[in-house]
Formats: structure tokens, sequence, C-alpha cells
């Protein structure tokens, strides 16, 4: 049986038509850049999420560096994150001079661990960036209560938490701003590179806006120093295709995240697969269904010869990245460590189907087995 990691061929073949219709139209009235179809992205991005704005840019590491150059952050600010992620999100507050500061994670959710956070503020903190790993949120209003206390703003780094629920609200309306990345594999995403900034407040979505296309207020008009993030309109009629079928992806993720974790369940009190916790008051979008094993690379490689691929999200923390490490002690996030030696992606989209999952159940299940 040959599966995918994530299927993006059956949801093309399922939303053909009207991506097909979507994307002819902007070819022919030819406003490729800023045409109707990223106003109206935007607008039903912002309904969706339930903030008062929402700004379409070139990608999810563009959407937080733009955040951050809309607080103005300055060389030796620093902002606080978690190391286990994806490198964009520490990447771009070196790119703005700022200083990640790395917070460990919680070992059973893989997210940062909230009350760890307060101990790193310092007079030179400026804002709190928690990241919402596999597509389950951080526990935001812990986050926003330090924040509040300290002044701090909080970027909600959502480039795979689109669609998610934390205490009722959606993931990108959690704080100062929420950033999103609609990569292709991310549980909403384009056929190239696009994300976007989401905010309640009017200035800052003024600053997002201007900064996207080089910092003008009016044409020809550099008001502030700027970047070129504007997304296409042809990603932005992609999106707006994909989105017809959205929530229906969204529940099929969620059943398929159950459905996993209940066959991985029955077979007893298992040690050698771990799965992730979702927190009771929050939902998890599984942007990757990850659990944790032992003897990562000997399971791959079996997962793999029965057809089944998987991947790593994250090996090697950013604080022990060569990039990053000199920002950190080795030792300051033994979970995160512990996590990139164990954590292992199983192959997740909303067309997954029944016998695909059992073949790769059963797959897992023979190849944690002491050979
Ligand atoms: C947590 C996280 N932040 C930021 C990004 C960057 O998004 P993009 O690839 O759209 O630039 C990603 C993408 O993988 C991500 O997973």
């Amino acid at each position: 049986m040959k599966i995918d990691f994530i299927d993006l061929k059956s949801q093309y073949a399922a939303l053909k038509t009207s991506v097909n219709e979507r994307m002819q139209r902007v070819l022919e009235h030819g406003q490729y850049i800023m045409g109707p179809e990223v106003k109206e992205l935007e607008l039903a991005l912002a309904q969706r999420v339930g903030a008062a704005h929402c700004i379409t840019v070139s990608s999810g590491s563009e959407a937080l560096l733009i955040a951050l150059m809309a607080l103005d952050l300055q060389p030796g600010d620093e902002v606080i994150t978690t190391p286990f992620t994806f490198a964009a999100t520490a990447e771009m507050i070196v790119l703005r001079g700022g200083k990640p500061v790395y917070v460990d994670i919680e070992p059973d959710t893989c997210n940062i661990n909230v009350a760890l956070i307060e101990a790193k503020v310092t007079s030179r903190t400026r804002a709190i960036m928690p990241v919402g790993l596999y597509g389950q949120v951080a526990d935001m209003d812990a986050v926003n209560a330090i924040a509040a206390r300290h002044g701090l703003a909080v970027i909600e780094d959502a480039a795979q938490s689109f669609g998610a629920t934390y205490r009722g609200q959606q993931s990108c309306n959690l704080s100062t701003f929420g950033c999103t990345s609609f990569f292709p594999s991310k549980p909403l995403g384009c056929y190239g590179d696009g994300g976007a900034i989401f905010t309640n407040d009017d200035a800052l979505a003024q600053a997002f806006r201007e900064i996207r296309v080089h910092g003008q207020s009016a044409r020809y008009t550099h008001t502030r120093i700027g970047v070129g993030g504007r997304m296409d309109t042809l990603q932005c009629a992609v999106v707006l295709a994909k989105l017809e079928r959205f929530d229906w992806e969204l529940q099929r993720r969620a059943d398929i995240g159950t459905r996993y974790a209940e066959l991985l369940a029955a077979t007893g009190e298992r040690a050698d697969i771990e799965l992730l916790t979702v927190r009771p008051d929050r939902n998890c979008v599984w942007a990757q269904y990850t659990v944790f094993v032992d003897h990562r690379t000997e399971v791959q490689a079996r997962l793999l010869a029965q057809g089944v691929p998987t991947a790593v999200h994250y090996p090697k923390p950013l604080h022990l990245q060569p990039a990053y490490a000199a920002d950190c002690c080795p030792e300051c996030c033994p979970q995160s460590v512990i996590a990139g030696q164990r954590v292992m992606s199983l192959p997740m989209s909303a067309d997954l189907t029944p016998a695909q999952q059992d073949h790769v159940v059963a797959a897992l299940l023979e190849a944690v087995k002491p050979q």
C-alpha cells in the first residue's frame, strides 16, 4: 500500500473545479499583485478567526518578521520563545537584531512551559512568542497574563495551528497578534508560499499593511522601512477555494487523530509508543500527527519498508543548532532535547482512508517490537 505523508493530490482532485476556476479568473483579470482575491481572502479569514484585521503576506516567516518590525524590535531586545519549533520562529527575531530567549517545553504537549516564562523576563524583554506546535495552541491565557504584568506583546506563531480553538476562541485571535502560514503542507495551505497576520489593533494593522509594501502609506510615500511581503493574488485564490471544504477537513483531521489515539491505545498500556497530550480546554488540528518512540531511526526505517513515510519535527532544538547556540546554554532546555530524540510524525491528511490508517498503525506496532 502506498501512503503519502501528506496527501495533497487527493485534496486537489476534490477541489479541482473551484481551484481551477478561481485561478483562471485571476489569469484573466490580470491583477496578479494585490488583486481582488487578496481583499476577499482577508475578509473571509478575519471573519472566520473573529479578528478585526487580517493582512495576508508572502509567507509565515514574513508574517513573523513584519510583526516584529511593527513592534519596532531594537537590537538587543529579547523575545521569549520555545526552542522546539521550526527555525523561522527564532530566525525572524535574530534578523531584527533581537535575541531569542528560550524557555523549555512541556514534555507531554511539546508547547512552551508557561510556568518557566516569568523567570526569563528581563528589562530587555519586548515580547513573548509561543508556538502552537503540531496544531495545538499553548496556554495563551497564562502567557497573556504574564505579558500584561510586564507590558509585553504576545505574538502567536500559529503557522501550524490555524483552525484550532482554545477556550472557545480561534487560534490567531488569542493575543496582540497571530501569525500563520499557508505553506502547502499546513492545515490550510496554498500552492506555494503565503501567510497572514491577524490583529484587533487598528494601528498595528495599518503598520502591517504599510510594511508589507515597502513601508508605503500612499503610493511612493515611504513612511517607514518595509519589505516586499505581499501574498500573490493566485495564492489567495487557491486558499479561497480550499476554504470551501476547510471545516470538513478540520473535522476529518480531528476524527483521524482520535482514531489514531484509539487504535494505538487499544493495544494496552504501551510504553513503546507515547501519544501527545491534548489539553481539555483546546483542540489540535494535527498539522502533524506526532508520537514519541524510542529507537526512532530503526522504527522509521521499518515503517518505510512497509510503505509508511514518517518525518521528524524537529530532531534538534534551536538552542543546539549551530546558528543559534551562542544565545543559550546547552543544558537549559532538557525536555526539548529529549523530545527531539523521540518525536516522530505519522501520515496525516483529511483524505487519509481508514484502510491506510490501519496499515500505518499495524506497521507501527510491528516496527516498535523488539527485533
Ligand atoms: C512554527 C512555524 N513557524 C513559522 C513557519 C514559517 O512559515 P513559512 O514556511 O510559511 O515561512 C513554519 C513553517 O514551517 C512553522 O512551522
